[in-house]
C-alpha cells in the first residue's frame, strides 16, 4: 500500500503516518524528519536546507526530489510507503509521477487531511518533537506521561524552530501558494480522498483506516 499524505502543517499528517505505518507495515518517508535530521547531523543537504526550514519557506524542489528518489530506492519501502510532507509543489508531484513509473509503482490513495486555521495554530503552538524519535505530543492535546521525556524512546522534547507564531504563518502562507494546489492535481487524477482532521488523533486514525481498507 503506497499512501501520500497531504495537508497544511499542523494538519497531524506526521502523527497519523507514524501510527498507519506501523498498522499497515508500510515505511514512513517524512521529508521533514529528514531534513531536520541532516540539519541535526550538520550534513551538506542539512546545511543548504537549514535557512530556508528556519524561515518557515520550501527547500527548493531539486534537493528534495533527489533525497525522495534516493529514499524510495531503500529496501524498507517493498512493502509500501506513506508519503508525509511530499509532494508540496506541482514540480514535486510531477517528479513524484515519473520516480513511481520508473519503479513501477503506484499510489493507492492520496489523502488529503482537512484541518480549519485555528486549530492548525492551536496545534503548532503546543508542538513538542522528540529529538531521538521525531515522536509529536503536544502540551495540552497529547502531553508525554513524564513531562519534557519522549514516551516511544525516552528521548529529550523539544519545540522546533518553526513553531513559533510569525513562522507558523509564513508556512501557512507557503502552504496555500505552494501546496493548496496539489488538491486539484490529485482531484484530477480521481485519487484524492478528503478527511476530516480537525477532530482527535484516534478519530481521525479510524476515518483513514477505513478509508484503506476499502482497497
Ligand atoms: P514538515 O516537518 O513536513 O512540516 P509541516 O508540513 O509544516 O507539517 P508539520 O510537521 O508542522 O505538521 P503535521 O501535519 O505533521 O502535524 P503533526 O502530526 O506534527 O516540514 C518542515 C519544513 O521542512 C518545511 O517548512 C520546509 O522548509 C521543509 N520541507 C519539508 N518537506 C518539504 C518538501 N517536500 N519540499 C520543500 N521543503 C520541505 O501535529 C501537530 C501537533 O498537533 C502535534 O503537537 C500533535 O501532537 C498535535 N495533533 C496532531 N493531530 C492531532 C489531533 N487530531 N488532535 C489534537 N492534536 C493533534
Amino acid at each position: 500500500m503506497n499512501l501520500i499524505l497531504l495537508g497544511p502543517p499542523g494538519a497531524g499528517k506526521g502523527t497519523q503516518a507514524k501510527t498507519l505505518a506501523k498498522n499497515l507495515s508500510v515505511a514512513h518517508i517524512s521529508t521533514g524528519d529528514i531534513l531536520r535530521q541532516n540539519v541535526a547531523d550538520g550534513t551538506e543537504l542539512g546545511k543548504q536546507a537549514k535557512d530556508f526550514m528556519s524561515k518557515g519557506l520550501l527547500v527548493t524542489d531539486e534537493l528534495v526530489i533527489k533525497m525522495v528518489g534516493n529514499r524510495l530506492g531503500q529496501a524498507d519501502t517493498k512493502n509500501g510507503f506513506i508519503l508525509d510532507g511530499f509532494p508540496r509543489t506541482i514540480a514535486q508531484a510531477q517528479a513524484l509521477d515519473k520516480l513511481l513509473d520508473e519503479r513501477k509503482l503506484k499510489i493507492d490513495y492520496v489523502i488529503d487531511l482537512d484541518t480549519s486555521e485555528a486549530v492548525i495554530i492551536q496545534r503548532l503552538s503546543g508542538r513538542l518533537a522528540c529529538k531521538g524519535c521525531n515522536y509529536n505530543f503536544h502540551v495540552k492535546n497529547m502531553p508525554p506521561k513524564v513531562a519534557g521525556v519522549c514516551d516511544n524512546c525516552s528521548g529529550e522534547l523539544y519545540q522546533r524552530v518553526d513553531d513559533k507564531e510569525e513562522t507558523i504563518k509564513k508556512r501557512l502562507e507557503v502552504y496555500r501558494k505552494e501546496s493548496a494546489p496539489l488538491i486539484e492535481f490529485y482531484a484530477a487524477k480521481n485519487n484524492l480522498q478528503r478527511v476530516p482532521a480537525d477532530d482527535e488523533a484516534g478519530l481521525v486514525l479510524e476515518r483513514v483506516i477505513k478509508l484503506v481498507e476499502k482497497r
